[in-house]
């Protein structure tokens, strides 16, 4: 087979012409004129190379392609063992975090619940007990209730009144924010329960006071009303108070004034 091969190669162009002679005469001889030719060469071939040699140079790189593959296929086989362990650490990692987790989770479940009854727990005092019976309303005892709305008139003696960040601060403690009105209704409403205390009309804060140049509630909406307000120009530090006369007047937010607090009642 090698012969054939190299066969061309070696062969002398007076050969070649013969062959070729042959190879038109008889194309089905040609196989057959080649390997004769190539008997014809290998001897000188031979001679100088034995053919023991060839088979132990064969054997030889046969030996070292298989060590050399068999630690190519062993570092290759560590390689992966390696990385199999760092997987299986990895995983295992993932696992304990994973149970972690679940067991924060749990914690947090709990919490949110126990959080949720002692809500529940607080809305029923607030809202139920107190009156006889068990029976619930939709306003807090001493809160005025008005249709779905629920306002809180604080009406202190003027040691106890309070400038119009502090009156705020107490609505939000009471999760409710200094009365916004929305409509000329809950304007008279307001200016109703805005009774003089001492004989002096104070007037009420409201949640309204001057921000950025504006007239500003205190849910972010602008006043839109402006006729409500009397004074003018809208001057930074200015809060708005409601007099039992329902006009409302321009004060120093750092007067002490009463306050009246707004939420939206329970529905029943
Ligand atoms: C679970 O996670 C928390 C917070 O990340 C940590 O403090 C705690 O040690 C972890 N527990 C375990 C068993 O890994
Ligand atoms: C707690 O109450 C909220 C509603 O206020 C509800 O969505 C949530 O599922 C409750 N959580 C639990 C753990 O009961």
């Amino acid at each position: 087979m090698a012969a054939s091969l190299k066969n061309p190669n070696v062969s002398s162009s007076a050969e070649e012409i013969e062959e070729d002679a042959d190879y038109y005469n008889a194309a089905a001889c040609t196989v057959e004129k080649r390997e004769s030719t190539a008997d014809h060469k290998f001897p000188s071939f031979s001679g100088s190379f034995p053919k023991i040699t060839v088979c132990w140079l064969t054997l030889l790189v046969i030996i070292g392609l298989r060590i050399y593959f068999t630690s190519v296929i062993a570092a290759t086989n560590d390689k992966l063992i390696t990385e199999l362990h760092n997987l299986q650490l990895k995983n295992q990692q993932l696992e304990t975090d994973k149970k972690n987790l679940t067991a924060q989770l749990e914690n947090m479940e709990t919490a949110e619940m126990e959080l949720n009854i002692s809500r529940a727990q607080w809305t029923y005092d607030q809202y139920c007990k107190i009156k006889a019976g068990g029976k619930c309303y939709s306003c807090q005892n001493g809160w005025l209730p008005s249709g779905s709305i629920c306002y809180d008139v604080n009406d202190p003696a003027p040691p106890d009144q309070r400038s119009w960040e502090e009156a705020r601060e107490d609505c939000r403690g009471k999760m409710s924010d200094l009365v916004v009105v929305v409509n000329e209704a809950e304007k008279r409403l307001v200016s109703d329960h805005s009774w003089p205390i001492g004989e002096v009309d104070h007037g009420y804060w409201l949640g309204l006071r001057v921000e950025d140049g504006k007239w500003k509630w205190v849910d972010g909406n602008d006043l839109t009303d402006l006729s409500w307000i009397q004074q003018l120009p809208a001057t930074e530090g200015q809060c708005v108070v409601s007099p039992s006369s329902n006009e409302w007047r321009s004060v120093s937010c750092n007067e002490k004034k009463p306050w009246i607090c707004k939420k939206k009642g329970l529905t029943l």
